[in-house]
C-alpha cells in the first residue's frame, strides 16, 4: 500500500474517531438541546390563547400565577392574563420555566414537568407570535 493511501485512511480513522467522541457527547446533551423528542398524539392545530393556553395556565399555574393569588404565592407573577402574561413571553422566562433548561426557575413549581404535548403547544404558540387569539 503506498504511504499516500496509508495516510488517507489513517485521516478518515481520525475523522471517524472525532465524530464518534463529539456525537456522544452531543447525545448526551440531547435531553437539554431538544427537550421534546418525540411527541405522539399531539394536536397543534388552530392553537389560541384563549382555548389552549389558558387551559394549561388554569390547571397548572393560575393556582400560584391568577391576578389575586401572585403576590401572596406566586412570586410576584401575575399570569391570569394575556396582558400580564406577555412580559415573560418577550423575557422568554415563561417558555423557559416550562422547559426546565436552567434559565428561568423551573416550573410549575414543586410539580412534575408539563406534559410534553403541553409544551409543544406552548411552544407552537410562540412560534406564531403568541397572538392575543
Ligand atoms: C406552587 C406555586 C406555583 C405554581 C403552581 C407555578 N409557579 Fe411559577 N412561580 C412561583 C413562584 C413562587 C415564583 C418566583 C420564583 C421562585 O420562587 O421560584 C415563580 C416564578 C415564575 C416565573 C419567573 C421565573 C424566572 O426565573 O424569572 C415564571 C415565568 C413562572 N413562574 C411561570 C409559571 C408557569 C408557566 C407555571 C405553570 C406551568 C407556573 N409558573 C406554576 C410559583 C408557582
Amino acid at each position: 500500500m503506498s504511504s499516500l493511501r496509508k495516510n488517507r485512511i489513517f485521516h478518515i480513522g481520525t475523522v471517524i474517531t472525532v465524530l464518534l467522541v463529539f456525537s456522544a457527547c452531543y447525545y448526551d446533551k440531547s435531553d437539554t438541546i431538544y427537550p421534546i423528542t418525540v411527541v405522539t398524539n399531539c394536536d397543534t392545530t388552530n392553537i389560541k390563547y384563549a382555548n389552549q393556553i389558558t387551559s394549561i395556565l388554569n390547571a397548572n399555574c393560575n393556582n400560584c400565577h391568577s391576578a389575586t393569588l401572585a403576590n401572596s404565592i406566586g412570586g410576584g407573577i401575575n399570569l391570569g392574563s394575556y396582558a400580564s402574561l406577555k412580559p415573560y413571553i418577550t423575557n422568554s422566562s415563561f417558555l423557559n420555566s416550562v422547559l426546565r433548561n436552567g434559565k428561568a426557575a423551573p416550573m410549575p413549581k414543586n410539580a412534575n414537568k408539563l406534559d410534553n404535548c403541553s409544551i409543544l403547544v406552548i411552544q407552537t404558540w410562540i412560534n406564531q407570535g403568541a397572538l392575543n387569539n
